[in-house]
């Protein structure tokens, strides 16, 4: 049987414009993820990775193409209902935990629950609990963020994002500040959520990290090329032709217009 394709890009492009500066930053994308894959996305600094996933999280229009999500056009949709796919589909951690230093660990966890009507302070409170228990800090949900360390901080912050039950994780660097023990309880918890169903996009600049994934995509020059990690999936990728392109490891082509 043969998995349900999630997410399917097709011919996006982004064009970042500043001034008279048009920089061409994704160029003709084809992928497709399916529901369960683990994806890593590397390559050099300003390649795009993050622009990538923010597109995916629907965070981020793309200038051109279609973006499917469960069949979906996204590109199609007001944005209402965009922020109602990013708050329902997906669940975003970032390298700087951006947790609110104002709030208990728990009320992190607990706010992208808010904007559900339907759950009651009761269910919040279920599945913030449930949440702190699986990533092994539910002795720490009163203690505010400045007084957690950057591992327990982005354990939080991964709580936080598990909360509302994604179908996706999207994670931009989310070890990138933390040490090795830290960086594989992380990794840990991925695995975790990943053998439990839940799709994972991570986004590392360290290859043991992109080791971890089954599926490793490699953005270079605006466009990807991509190889099967450990233990690789099946899944059928609209596998691009590798551009091999030689240069300063920075991948934009800028046009003045
Ligand atoms: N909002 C924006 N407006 C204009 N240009 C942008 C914007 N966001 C990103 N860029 C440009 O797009 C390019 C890709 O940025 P992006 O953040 O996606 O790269 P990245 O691969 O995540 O890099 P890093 O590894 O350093 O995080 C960069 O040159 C950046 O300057
Ligand atoms: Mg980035």
């Amino acid at each position: 049987m043969s998995a349900k394709t999630l997410i399917r890009f097709e011919g996006i492009e982004k064009i970042y414009k500043v001034g008279k500066l048009e920089s061409t930053v994704l160029s003709d994308i084809n992928l497709t993820i399916d529901e369960g894959e683990y994806v890593s996305i590397c390559g050099p600094s300003g390649c795009g990775k993050s622009t990538l996933l923010s597109i995916m999280g629907v965070l981020n229009g793309a200038t051109k193409g279609r973006y499917l999500l469960d069949g979906e056009d996204v590109t199609k949709m007001k944005p209402a209902e965009h922020a109602r796919i990013r708050n329902r589909q997906f669940g975003f951690i970032f390298q700087a935990f951006n947790l609110s230093s104002e709030m208990t660990a728990a009320e992190n966890v607990e706010l992208p629950l808010t904007y559900r009507k339907e759950l009651s302070r009761k269910d919040r409170k279920e599945l913030v609990d449930e949440m702190l228990e699986k990533i092994g800090m539910a002795d720490y949900a009163q203690h505010f963020p400045s007084q957690l360390s950057g591992g327990q901080q982005q354990r939080i912050a991964i709580a936080r994002a598990l909360t509302g039950k994604p179908k996706v994780i999207l994670a931009d660097e989310p070890t990138g500040n933390l040490d090795s023990k830290a960086a594989a309880i992380v990794m840990g918890i991925f695995d975790l959520l990943n053998a439990e169903g839940t799709t994972i996009c991570l986004v590392t600049h360290d290859p043991r990290s992109a080791q971890k994934a089954k599926r490793q995509i490699h953005l270079f020059d605006g466009r990807i090329q991509e190889k099967e990690g450990e233990g690789a999936s099946e899944s059928e990728a609209a596998i691009q032709d590798d551009e091999t392109a030689e240069g300063d490891g920075y991948s934009n082509r800028l046009h003045i217009v």
